[in-house]
């Protein structure tokens, strides 16, 4: 494929994706990403041959949100192992909202997944006695091959003052032995990761890294751990995107995660990493137009994990 086809079909997603904007809302939860435009949107696709193709919004800083909860697996999986993690923690889909603590409290008690609330209050309770936000920090700048990443303070301050739910579930993670580190430094840390600005170009570049196993794409510096990225790009394909996961990987077919910022993170098997800014969101809190636009250049490019050639 040509440059110019690439650009092309990124240009030829914007379009088609601007008319979805208006049918999505911003989060409205937390009010500074209330604040947000909903008309913005952009594209970013990174690929192996080290290109980059950008099509709209893809400087513009917002918050990673739930796409740190991949940063924070894969870090957790790096300084604790694959055991502890999944020691009280499981790998299935959850089927409820990102922010649900109804199943928490029943059947075996851990939370569903990693990619929900709960699972990644846990998984950031895990490290919080391993590593402090600043080594968190630099991570996250490395695999999003960002150095201008920082904290969002009027995103975090916002999102501290109306986190009710959230310390709800971390003391419920922690009255269950789960959380065993600091409650309120565990919630902390978690928003503080949230709170990460990015761009869509971060995210092209982050998931440019997984879908090569972990390695930087041009000095071949390894990033990230191999095992490490294998699961991550697994629950990312089965749990990423909250309760819409099934029909998601059915219209796109690659591991992606979703934030309520509006950003999305996709990895094209060992080609590219794409990255979404899209703040309307659908009903399950996942980037309407970014939903349309991976659906559609997922087709174009035949880069479902089973399309057949
Ligand atoms: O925990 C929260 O409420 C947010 N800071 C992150 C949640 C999120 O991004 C859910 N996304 N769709």
């Amino acid at each position: 494929m040509s440059m110019t086809d690439m650009q092309k079909i990124l240009e030829e997603a914007l379009v088609m994706g601007k008319e979805y904007t208006r049918q999505g809302e911003c989060a409205s939860y937390i009010p500074e990403l209330g604040r947000a435009d909903k008309h913005r949107l952009g594209i970013c696709v990174y690929t192996r041959e080290q290109k980059k193709f950008s099509a709209g919004d893809t400087k513009t800083r917002f918050t990673l949100q739930s796409i740190s909860k991949v940063i924070s697996l894969a870090m957790a999986l790096e300084h604790c192992g694959f055991e502890k993690v999944f020691e009280k923690m499981n790998m299935e889909p959850s089927g409820d909202a990102f922010n649900s603590l109804i199943k928490l409290d029943l059947a075996d008690n851990k939370p569903f997944n990693p990619m929900i609330n709960a699972g990644a209050i846990a998984t950031v309770g895990y490290l919080v006695s391993e590593i402090n936000f600043e080594e968190m920090l630099e991570y996250t700048r490395r695999v999003c091959l960002d150095q201008e990443i920082t904290l969002d303070q009027r995103v975090f301050d916002s999102e501290m003052s109306h986190c009710s739910r959230n310390r709800a579930i971390a003391y419920l993670l922690q009255s269950k032995g789960i959380l065993e580190n600091d409650v309120e430094e565990s919630l902390e840390q978690y928003t503080r990761m949230c709170s990460l600005s990015v761009t869509a170009e971060s995210l092209a570049g982050f998931g440019m890294v997984l879908a090569g196993g972990g390695l930087h794409p041009t000095t071949g510096q390894r990033l990230m751990d191999k095992s490490a990225v294998q699961v991550v790009k697994t629950i990312m394909l089965t749990c990423g995107m909250y309760d819409g996961s099934g029909e998601f990987a059915v219209r796109v077919g690659l591991p992606s995660k979703s934030g309520v910022g509006g950003g999305i993170l996709s990895v094209a098997k060992q080609r590219m990493g794409i990255g979404i800014y899209g703040p309307a969101l659908d009903e399950k809190g996942n980037s309407i137009a970014g939903r349309h636009m991976l659906e559609y250049l997922s087709q174009k490019l035949k880069l479902h994990l089973f399309a057949e050639d």
